[in-house]
């Protein structure tokens, strides 16, 4: 099997994105594993700190390996937004494939001193595990939104500027990057996500040099994403749209049984509607007529 960053090398070379989505159960894990599985596509799966914490590191990291060696299936391990070198170091040890080092919301210069630690760190355990690292704020949660808060990277002054990146990508050594360029966390619900701005995308990978990871994919409009993907960016970040789509399959599986107590007939609901997102947001990523 290809490692996870020739399975990115590819998805950029293919003008492709590789889907990142989150979870916090094993109904999120179920019905991302499946679609992925329908679609032949490799697919990568996050966990926060909040997320990794409720499932628990090592017993994450576990049910990841255990999927990819009984299916012979590339299926990798993030650790989506970690804010410190000890939850870093808790996911290597539990075999995660990648961490995004999350320090967007400290001045450049702390953020470039603390990323580097995390590389030396990452690196001297296990080369092969991808360091990413978030320049520019996003916001801190996949909710849905009412408005969008004023720290948040949203006007063109804040984007992250293709120097800047050229500069960190030198100075940390991180294998990818997460960018500001109009992106949130988080979506409204129902209206769409503000526009990206596909140039700076162009721009920062242009001088980055290293694959761009797209944060903040829910509410994201079509046509954003693929001109995102065209501009350079080989993975896509989709949480709230999980998260959504596992309430209401919830709410519609509580519903259709309400005498039902039994989790695993109640939960295909939540699956199901996961499944439906995913495999229409892959489809998109990966250009595969829907
Ligand atoms: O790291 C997670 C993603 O950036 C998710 O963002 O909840 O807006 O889809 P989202
Ligand atoms: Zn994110």
């Amino acid at each position: 099997m290809k490692t996870l960053k020739e399975y990115i090398l590819e998805a950029e070379k293919n003008k492709v994105a590789i889907g990142h989505f989150n979870i916090s159960d094993i109904a999120g894990l179920k019905g991302i594993f499946e679609s992925a599985k329908v679609l032949n596509l490799p697919i990568i799966i996050g966990a926060s700190e909040g997320e990794a914490g409720f499932i628990g590191y090592k017993q994450i990291g576990a049910l990841i390996k255990s999927l990819r060696e009984q299916y012979n299936y590339p299926i990798f391990l993030n650790a989506d937004h970690t804010k410190s070198l000890e939850k870093i170091k808790e996911a290597v040890e539990a075999g995660f494939d990648a961490v995004l080092f999350d320090a967007g919301k400290l001045s450049f210069e702390e953020n470039i001193k603390k990323t580097k630690e995390v590389v030396e760190y990452v690196k001297s355990v296990n080369p092969n595990i991808l360091v990413e690292a978030e320049l520019g704020y996003l916001g801190s949660g996949s909710v849905i939104l009412k408005e969008i808060s004023k720290d948040v990277s949203i006007k063109a002054d804040d984007l992250t500027k293709p120097e800047e990146a050229k500069l960190f990508v030198q100075e940390t050594g991180v294998d990818l990057l997460a960018p500001a360029v109009g992106n949130i966390h988080g979506m409204f619900k129902n209206v769409p996500n503000p526009n990206l701005d596909i140039n700076r995308i162009k721009e920062i990978r242009q001088s980055a040099g290293i694959p761009l990871v797209l944060h903040g994919g829910s509410g994201i409009k079509d046509e954003d994403f693929t001109s995102a993907i065209e501009a350079g960016v080989s993975i896509i970040h989709i949480n709230t749209e999980i998260r959504l789509a596992w309430r209401q399959g919830l709410e519609k599986g509580l519903k259709e049984n309400p005498e039902e107590v039994t989790p695993y007939k109640i939960l295909p609901c939540a699956i199901d509607a996961i499944k439906e997102v995913v495999e229409k947001r892959l489809k998109l990523f990966s250009k595969i007529n829907q």
